[in-house]
C-alpha cells in the first residue's frame, strides 16, 4: 500500500480540521472535493478574487449531504488579519492556496499581487501560528527557480526571480522558513508546477494554457503559442499535486517538515506537443479541431524550460504521481467539454 493510501485510511479512521484558503479555487476546490469524500472537517476562505461559486456548487454535487455538512465556509480577505484568525480557530492543518496567480497578472499590476501573495501570506502565517496549528502548508511555485537553466530543477539550486510573482512566492519561502525557525510552526512549501485539472478556469486574460487551448480549440477558435512552441513544462495533473498536500499536511518525519518540495510528475513536455495531446484527446470525446496553431512573440517573465526533480517528495515525503500529463488531460477532457457547452 502507498503512503498516500495509507495516510487516507488513517485520516478516515480519525477525522481532522483543515483550512484551505483558496478553496472557490481550481486547486482550493479540488482539495475540498478529496477531503470531504475522506469525511475530514473542511474551514473554508476564499474572497472569490478569481473563484468562484459553481467551483462549490460542483463539489456539493459531488460529495454526500453528510460530507457537505461537515463544510463551513467563510467569504473573507487574507489581506485582513481578522478573517485569517477567524478562519485559523481550531484547526488541525492549514493548506494555504489563496493567491493570486499568473505572472502576466503580477507584471501588469505588481501592487495588488503583492498584497495577497506576500501581505495575506503574512497574515495567514500569524493566525495560524496563533491558532498553533499542527501544520501550515502552502502553495510555493516553480517559478522561484527563475533564471536558473539546470534542468532538471533542484530544490537548493534556485536562479533570479523573472517577474513580481515570481517574487512573491519566494518570499513566501522566506517568510516560512523564519516562521519555523523563531516560532516553531511546521512549515511545508510545495512548490507546483504547471497544475491542470477539472476546475481550472478556461476563462479570462490570466487563464492557464491547458484549459485556455482546450477551450479554444471546443470553439473553433485559433490557438495561440507564445514563441517558437519548443518552451517547456512538467504539467502536474491536479490529482498529484493534492496527494502532496495531503502528505506533507500530515507527515510525522520530522527531517521532512520546515522544508520546499518540487510537486510535479518529472517530465517534459513542449507547447506544440502540448497542442497535439490536447488535440487527439478532444478527438477521443468526438470533436475535430483542424487548425495549426498561430505561432507568435515569446511572453516577458516565462521561464523557458522547466522540469522538476521530484526525488525529494518522494523520499521524504512517500509521494507517487499516479498520472502523466496524457493521462491528466483525458481525465480532464469532459470536464471542459462540459464546461463549454
Ligand atoms: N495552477 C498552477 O499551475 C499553479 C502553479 C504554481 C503555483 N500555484 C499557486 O497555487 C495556488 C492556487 O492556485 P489556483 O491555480 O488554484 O488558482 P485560482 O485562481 O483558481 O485559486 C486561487 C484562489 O484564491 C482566492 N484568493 C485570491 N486572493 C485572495 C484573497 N486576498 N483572499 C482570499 N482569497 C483569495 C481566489 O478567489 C481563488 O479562489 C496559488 O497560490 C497559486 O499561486 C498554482
Amino acid at each position: 500500500m502507498s503512503q498516500y493510501q495509507t495516510v487516507c485510511e488513517q485520516l478516515q479512521q480519525a477525522p481532522k480540521t483543515w483550512l484551505i484558503t483558496g478553496v472557490a479555487g481550481f486547486i482550493g476546490s479540488n482539495l475540498l472535493e478529496t477531503l470531504l469524500k475522506l469525511n475530514q472537517n473542511v474551514v473554508g476562505l476564499d474572497n472569490f478574487a478569481t473563484g468562484h461559486q459553481h467551483n462549490l456548487d460542483e463539489v456539493q454535487n459531488l460529495v454526500s449531504a453528510e460530507q457537505w455538512a461537515n463544510f463551513k465556509f467563510y467569504e473573507g480577505d487574507i489581506r485582513n488579519l481578522e478573517d485569517c484568525q477567524k478562519a485559523c480557530a481550531n484547526v488541525d492543518y492549514v493548506l494555504h492556496q489563496a493567491a493570486l496567480g499568473s505572472v502576466p497578472r503580477s507584471i501588469a499590476d505588481p501592487i495588488t499581487t503583492n498584497a495577497a501573495n506576500i501581505t495575506g501570506f503574512l497574515n495567514m502565517l500569524t493566525a495560524a501560528r496563533d491558532a498553533e496549528v499542527k501544520s501550515f502548508t502552502y502553495a510555493a511555485s516553480s517559478s522561484t527557480y527563475g533564471d536558473h537553466p539546470a534542468l532538471p530543477k533542484v530544490e537548493e539550486n534556485i536562479g533570479n526571480p523573472l517577474s513580481p510573482y515570481a517574487v512573491t512566492k519566494y518570499v513566501n519561502e522566506l517568510y516560512a522558513d523564519v516562521f519555523a525557525r523563531t516560532y516553531g510552526l511546521k512549515t511545508i512549501g510545495l512548490r507546483y508546477f504547471n497544475v491542470f485539472g477539472k476546475r481550472q478556469d478556461p476563462n479570462g486574460a490570466y487563464a492557464a494554457v491547458i484549459p485556455k487551448w482546450t477551450a479554444a480549440m471546443i470553439a473553433g477558435d485559433d490557438v495561440f503559442i507564445n514563441g517558437d512552441g519548443e518552451t517547456s513544462r512538467d504539467f502536474c495533473f491536479i490529482e498529484n499535486t493534492v496527494q502532496a498536500n495531503i502528505l506533507a499536511a500530515t507527515t510525522q518525519n520530522e527531517e521532512a517538515k520546515n522544508q520546499v518540495y518540487n510537486v510535479a510528475v518529472g517530465d517534459r513536455t513542449t507547447l506544440n506537443d502540448l497542442f497535439n495531446a490536447i488535440k487527439v484527446a478532444l478527438n477521443e470525446n468526438g470533436m475535430e479541431y483542424n487548425k495549426q496553431p498561430v505561432y507568435r512573440e515569446f511572453r516577458v517573465g516565462d521561464v523557458r524550460h522547466s522540469q522538476a526533480s521530484v526525488e525529494k517528495i518522494k523520499s521524504l515525503l512517500g509521494y507517487q504521481p499516479q498520472f502523466v500529463i496524457t493521462q491528466g488531460i483525458d481525465q480532464a477532457m469532459p470536464w471542459y467539454i462540459n464546461f463549454s457547452k
